[in-house]
């Protein structure tokens, strides 16, 4: 993204949701977005998912614009709510995108410079986010968390090269939440996705991310950046560890500041 301005509205009452934002993800990164409320998480994964477009500045996803990557379906979005569709089994619903894309493959192949894309097999996708029982079921038989993991696993499902992610955790209790990090961490590691992650959890954000994207609002924009140099695989030992929670304390002092910023 380069100098991108997004504003909401007109005149003394509008908004500017992202002021002169720059941010470069490179491939196969897990890059998390925190930030006050109103700070402008949620429109920039808008902006990337080719949802909105900016008022000024641009935004390019390997190298083509954002309705060009979706057409190629290169970018994957998992919505704060899962929207399953409620008639359709588990499996029919991660598959679903693999069927009704068939001409997704030709348009990346057009924009060029990817390996072929291996189209992953979806019971073995549900059966590592522990669904395997649950593939036949109704949406509605599944309990929330369930759900979540199953629009993860859709979003897998056509192997995007950008997956963005707005708060998919934030309605789980900690330790259903922990058990979908590990699981979102294999998947990326197997899949070699690029990850785009909103989160208000700081240790979330610790525990998964490459980099970690501060942001404060009115104007939305990006405070800090800060590189996570944890080593991987980050399993549960990580929490006890020194350094994990000397990158929450950064990132709270930094988020303290664009709490009070947002205050003023
Ligand atoms: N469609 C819209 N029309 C008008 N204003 C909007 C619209 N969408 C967002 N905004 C405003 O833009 C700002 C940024 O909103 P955004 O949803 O990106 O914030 P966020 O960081 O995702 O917040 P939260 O953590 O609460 O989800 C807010 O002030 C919001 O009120
Ligand atoms: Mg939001």
């Amino acid at each position: 993204m380069r100098s991108v301005h997004r504003v909401y509205g007109f005149g003394p009452s509008a908004t500017n949701a992202l002021d002169g934002v720059d941010l470069t993800v490179p491939p196969g990164r897990f890059v998390s977005l925190i930030g006050p409320s109103g700070c402008g998480k949620s429109t920039l994964l808008r902006l990337v998912a080719g949802l909105e477009r900016p008022d000024r500045g641009e935004v390019r996803v390997h190298g083509v614009t954002p309705a060009q990557a979706c057409a190629a379906k290169m970018i994957g979005l998992v919505p704060q709510s899962p929207a399953l569709l409620p008639w359709l089994s588990v499996l029919r619903n991660v598959t679903l995108p693999q069927k009704i894309n068939r001409g997704a493959a030709g348009r990346r192949e057009r924009i060029g410079g990817f390996e072929k894309r291996q189209v992953p097999d979806m019971r073995d996708l549900l059966v590592k986010a522990g669904l395997g029982e649950a593939m036949h079921k109704l949406p509605a038989q599944l309990s929330g968390g369930m759900q979540q993991r199953a629009a993860i696993v859709r979003a897998f499902g056509l192997r995007p090269d950008v997956l963005v992610m707005d708060e998919p955790f934030s309605a789980l209790d900690e330790f259903t939440r922990e058990s979908l990090q590990d699981q979102l961490l294999d998947l990326w590691d197997e899949l070699k996705t690029t990850v785009l992650f909103v989160t208000h959890s700081v240790s979330e954000a610790v525990r998964l991310s490459d980099t970690v994207v501060v942001m404060a609002p009115r104007p939305g924009r990006i405070v800090e950046t800060i590189d996570i140099g944890l080593p991987r695989p980050r399993g549960e030992r990580l929490f006890k560890e020194r350094r994990f929670h000397e990158y929450e304390d950064l990132i709270r002092d930094r988020l303290r500041h664009a709490w009070h910023g947002a205050a003023a």
